[in-house]
């Protein structure tokens, strides 16, 4: 691998390599020195023009803790502020020393015009662009939900396996949603069979070419296909406009988007015993996700977010140290 731009650069067993090597990244990780020196004079950069806690944390953690530097830029209160290009910003980080670009952007796209344009010779990680990709998330996703679904005592994180024949619901607003487009893409290619469920307002056009089955009737999901996943997706209010209702050109109110699409614990209650509740983060408690839901034994959430620094080690490695060993 050279660059993750997208979850469609991951064939299956691509992916499943990615995943293995996240498992073994994360037994590194109980030890008490949870420090490898695989990346020891390496530079990953985490260029963030756009909001966000976990995903720039966790790069930063799993750089550091595969002994890379690490530098990290926030747009706001940089040069861009001041009509810097993305081109100049990426060139200058490069002229530092880079090795790799970490890059989330509001403009879908970006991260491919980084990798392809010729600006910089670094690897190029998507952490999520517009509302187009985030490879990152759909990979913790799938390891999140691997490990607890075909985990067995003797192989607990399910190292090898793919998710063929699992289930998996896909709830909320997808139009905006790149951790959507991602984990269609991803749990696909691993073998689920991922059902998209959404008002028809919030599904994208072109959606119904993409390989899922989409339903507008989330108790009818719940009853008829017992999910073993049930991932929830954040309202993305902030890309919907709307008035101080509340209502916005996509749904007449947030109490009747929760009485259709949240995740409450009568909803709960319909998922099969063995069932895991997912959500990217933020969550919007209260909207999509009831607080009962979010803090059921059920919901993997903080889990995802741990899973998240292994993935991302993981990535990292794969980019860049068999770069190296590769070379050698
Ligand atoms: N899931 C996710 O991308 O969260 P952040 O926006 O906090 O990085």
């Amino acid at each position: 691998m050279r660059h993750l731009l997208s979850a469609a650069d991951l064939d299956r067993t691509t992916a499943i390599e990615v995943l293995d090597a996240a498992a073994q990244m994360a037994a590194t990780q109980a030890r008490e020195i949870k420090k490898l020196p695989t990346l020891r004079g390496r530079t990953v950069v985490n260029l963030f023009f756009e909001d966000s806690t976990r995903t720039r944390i966790s790069f930063e953690t799993a750089a550091k803790r595969l002994s890379a530097d690490v530098i990290n830029f926030a747009a706001k209160g940089s040069s861009v502020s001041k009509g810097e290009s993305l081109k100049d910003t990426a060139q200058t980080l490069q002229a530092m020393g880079a090795d790799a670009v970490v890059i989330r952007h509001p403009a879908s796209g970006a991260p491919h015009r980084l990798a392809h344009s010729g600006w910089v010779g670094t690897s190029v990680v998507n952490a999520g662009d517009g509302t187009h990709q985030h490879p990152t998330q759909a990979l913790l996703d799938a390891y999140t939900i691997r490990r607890h679904l075909t985990g067995t005592t003797a192989n607990p994180d399910g190292v090898g396996n793919d998710l063929a024949g699992l289930r998996v619901a896909i709830v909320g607003d997808v139009l905006h949603s790149r951790v959507a487009r991602s984990n269609v893409q991803l749990l696909h290619t691993l073998g689920a069979e991922v059902t998209l469920v959404s008002p028809p307002t919030l599904v994208p056009v072109g959606a119904e070419a993409w390989p899922c089955s989409i339903s507008y009737h989330l108790d009818a999901v719940l009853a008829d296909q017992q999910p073993d996943a049930i991932m929830m997706l954040r309202v993305q209010r902030e890309r919907m406009g709307g008035d101080r209702t509340g209502a916005t050109g996509f749904f007449p109110s947030p109490l009747e988007y929760t009485r259709s699409f949240g995740l409450d614990s009568r909803r709960l209650r319909m998922l099969p015993d063995h069932a895991i509740v997912l959500h990217p983060g933020p969550m919007n408690r209260g909207l999509e996700i009831s607080a009962e839901a979010a803090d059921s034994p059920r919901a993997v959430i903080l889990e995802q977010v741990a899973n998240g620094v292994a993935v991302r080690m993981a990535v990292l490695y794969l980019l860049l140290a068999q770069e190296r060993e590769t070379l050698a």
